[in-house]
């Protein structure tokens, strides 16, 4: 068995620089390296509504947005299946099964569940649709059989339940569904990205985003009132790097060869630091070259995404005809499934002549 990599977003908003440097840079570089022998990626539209029953408009609105995030990242229709994840019934059907292999109190102990319960106090009305969804998400990943899960850490506990789900199907059944391991960015400060404000985590709730779409002008509105060490009040104050967004970003996001490029008094990111700390280095300067190092990694998004922007019917031709073969695939899945659960009446001849003996001897 090959590798086989899937991936997908939540269509509830525009893709930012969390979704960036958490996932999608490391899905464009897997999809050109070519090393597999199929990826998908594709919008968990599903997902979404489990949260958003009563604002489908928000949801079809973003659906284009993260297809154009997608198409302006470098994804490729040609080398990886762009699909909907509502346009394959067999998902559903796959989730239906899979929930009789597992416990309401095993899904409760999920910690990603947990939070998310929690900040949209749904307490004691949760929608069981969206208590169910890492289920529904387990069989995303193992309708494809996926063996490549590139997600941030907190699609960890997804992953988890999907592990124990396939284990339990094996067991119970016969061997179908395979084990997916999730691939977690190298780069640490990549796998969290705080917002500009410098809290936890970058969120479009939290209102403290840089959207992959934001034009130039915009993107140094935020840079500029970003949150940086609040005792750094003179130049000359030393400051501090823990906690400083500025910092954080710039883990994330700068090279050496950015220095030669836009900041030739600095070699590295550790001079930078060393000198900051020391005090004498003010954050217009440091939030100027994070501007720089920022724009050049969106400025050519910017220009595929005007392009794609021109035909709309023709990023919805791409996503259609992704959800056709994301259900070629799908169904192959699920006759295999039917076949080990024996639920495929149909061409059980076995089942069918054992029948005809039973009811006439
Ligand atoms: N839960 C993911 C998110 O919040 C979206 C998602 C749905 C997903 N199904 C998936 C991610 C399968 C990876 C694999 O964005």
């Amino acid at each position: 068995m090959g590798k086989i990599i899937l991936t997908g977003d939540r269509p509830t908003g525009k893709l930012h620089l969390g979704h960036y440097i958490g996932s999608l840079r490391r899905r464009v570089e897997l999809q050109n390296e070519g090393d597999f022998d199929r990826m998908f990626v594709f919008m968990a539209d599903v997902q979404a509504l489990t949260d958003n029953a009563e604002n489908p408009e928000k949801i079809r609105q973003n659906i284009m947005e993260v297809a154009l995030d997608y198409l302006a990242a470098g994804l490729d229709p040609q080398k990886c299946v762009l699909f909907i994840q509502s346009q394959i019934p067999e998902l559903a059907e796959l989730t239906t099964y899979l929930m009789n292999l597992i416990t309401v109190s095993r899904v409760q102990r999920n910690p990603t569940v947990k939070t998310e319960i929690k900040m949209r106090n749904f307490e004691a009305n949760i929608p069981l649709g969206f208590f169910c969804y890492p289920v529904s998400q387990a069989a995303d990943i193992t309708l494809f059989k996926a063996t490549t899960v590139p997600a941030g850490e907190d699609q960890e506990p997804m992953l988890e339940v999907t592990r124990e789900l396939v284990r339990r199907f094996n067991q119970t059944y016969a061997e179908v569904l395979v084990e997916p391991e999730i691939m977690l960015p190298a780069n640490q400060t990549a796998r969290r990205l705080p917002g500009t404000d410098g809290k936890e985590k970058m969120s479009k709730s939290l209102g403290n985003c840089i959207y992959l779409s934001d034009p130039a002008d915009v993107v140094w509105q935020k840079v500029k009132s970003m949150y940086t060490d609040p005792d750094h009040l003179r130049v000359d104050d030393p400051g501090k790097i823990e906690g400083n967004a500025v910092f954080t970003y710039l883990d994330a996001f700068c090279t050496d060869d950015d220095f030669a490029k836009f900041w030739p008094e600095y070699k590295n990111l550790d001079e930078v630091k060393e000198h900051y700390q020391r005090g004498g280095l003010g954050d217009m300067k440091c939030k100027k070259f994070l501007n720089e190092v920022i724009n050049q990694m969106l400025e050519p998004m910017r220009i595929r995404r005007a392009e794609f922007q021109k035909d709309i019917p023709e990023i919805f031709n791409i996503l259609n005809k992704g959800s056709e073969k994301a259900r070629e695939v799908g169904a192959q899945t699920m006759s295999e499934v039917k076949r080990a659960m024996q639920i495929d009446y149909f061409n059980d001849t076995e089942l069918i002549q054992s029948l005809q003996k039973k009811f006439n001897e």
